[in-house]
Formats: structure tokens, sequence, C-alpha cells
């Protein structure tokens, strides 16, 4: 594991990690989907959602890098929508299951933990989470603005395969269209195979999907 590294774990998303998401959704989208869109997605049963989570002590409490000093992080801290917990969600991701293609509806991760390989986890996670659901392939779409979000999914065997002229209404972007190979060919096994056995490299002994792939397939949303 790298130094800049941040250890973390994944599972599937519980109701207790509403306010942390709605945290992250606010830093990371223009506009989001309020609290009871999660709380109705977390019942959906075509819905999936993975967190990726810091197992939080008192210690790595005091060390986060968006720990604010005086009286204004104090103040933030008390009005924060995050209620004290033992986990600190660093990112999510949702998939909707339709018919036999997934469809990745969200993904995120909280600003002060980008690049550190999260989102790449979370991809892993939630392909092999639609193989396991039966999806024959997974499509998504991003804003055309979005190149941190291409070259991800590009990494993960995504292909445009079309563009929504000003789908996003709040700046009449365009949306791209993409989807993966068929998840079991074994052109799309291959290079998830590569693309896994580089993040056991990059992440060694804290490998957050070590062991645990077979527990993520066919997670169900939990309260
Ligand atoms: C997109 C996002 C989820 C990436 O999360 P992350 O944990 O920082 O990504 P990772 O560290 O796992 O990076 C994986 C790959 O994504 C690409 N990438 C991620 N951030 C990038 C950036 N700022 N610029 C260029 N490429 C980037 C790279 O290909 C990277 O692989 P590399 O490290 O080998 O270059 C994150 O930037 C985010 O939450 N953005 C806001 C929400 C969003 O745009 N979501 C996508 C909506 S479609």
């Amino acid at each position: 594991m790298r130094a800049t590294q941040t250890r973390c774990q994944i599972r599937p998303m519980r109701l207790g990690d509403i306010p942390q998401v709605m945290d992250i959704e606010r830093e990371s989208f223009p506009s989001m989907w309020p609290q009871t869109t999660y709380r109705r997605e977390l019942k959906n049963k075509l819905a999936r959602y993975l967190v990726a989570y810091q197992p939080m002590d008192e210690h790595s409490i005091a060390a986060t890098p968006e720990r604010e000093p005086g009286l204004t992080g104090l103040l933030r801290r008390i009005f924060s929508s995050s209620s004290p917990t033992k986990e600190r969600i660093l990112g999510l991701v949702g998939l909707w299951c339709m018919m036999g293609e997934g469809h990745i509806v969200t993904i995120a991760v909280r600003e002060a933990y980008r690049r550190q390989g999260i989102a790449e986890v979370l991809v892993v996670a939630i392909l092999e989470t639609a193989r396991e659901a039966g999806q024959d392939g997974v499509t998504l779409e991003y804003r055309i603005s979005n190149h941190a979000a291409r070259r991800l999914y590009e990494k993960y065997g995504f292909s445009q395969v079309g563009v929504r002229a000003r789908y996003y209404s709040d700046n009449q972007e365009d949306a791209v269209l993409m989807s993966t190979a068929p998840l079991r060919s074994s052109k799309f096994q291959r290079l998830l195979s590569q693309r896994i056995e580089e993040q056991r490299a990059r992440w060694g002994d804290e490998y957050p999907l070590a062991g645990s792939l077979g527990r993520l397939l066919g997670a169900t949303p939990s309260g």
C-alpha cells in the first residue's frame, strides 16, 4: 500500500450512511439527490449501493484531512449533517439492474481522498456485483466535460456508445453514454483480472477487496 493511501473497506450502503453520503454528493455533483431518494433506493430490489469506508477510532478522527481547527471547525462539526460515527464513508457507487443490463447511477469519492485508487476499487466491486446479479453488461453516462470520469471508465473497459445532447438540465451539457463488453466474455474478464492484479499490487495486504469479492456478490441493501 502506498504511503499516501487511506486504508478502507467496501460494504453495502446502510440507512445510517446517508448523512455522510449526502456530504460526498454535495461536494461532488452540481445537483444532488435528496435524502429521501436514498432512503427509497435502499429499499429498491433492483438497486445495489456500495460504500468505501474507513473504520474510525478517536486517533484517526483527529487526523482526518478536513478536520478544521478553531471555532469555525467546532461549529462546522456541531452543525454538520454527519452524525458522529465510527466509520468515515469515503466513497459510494450505485447500480440499477434492469432487464439484464446494469446501469451505474452514481459514483463519487470524498474530495480529500481522491486519486488514491478508491473509485477503481468501487468500480471493480460494482462490476462484480452486476455480474453476480446476472447482468449481461453495464452502461452509464457522464457529463462530456468530466475527463476524470471518462479516464476511469475507459480504464475498466467502458467504451462510448452514444451522446445525449443537452441531457443535463442544470447547464444543458451533453451526456456521453458508455457500455462494457458482455461481463462474462473472456475479453472483459481478462481486462478485469488484469486491473484486479494491478489493484492488488497497489494496495498489498490492505487491498479492500481481498477475500471479500465473494461477500459483495449479491449484496443487498440493508438498514
Ligand atoms: C471521478 C471520481 C469518482 C474518481 O475518484 P478517485 O478515487 O479519485 O479515482 P481513482 O484514484 O480510483 O482513479 C482511477 C482512474 O481514474 C482517472 N482519474 C481519476 N481522477 C482523475 C483526474 N482528476 N484527472 C484525470 N484522470 C483521473 C485516472 O484514469 C485514474 O487512473 P490512474 O491513477 O492510473 O491515472 C472522483 O473524481 C469524483 O468523485 N468526482 C466527482 C463525482 C463524479 O464526477 N463522478 C462521476 C460521475 S459520472
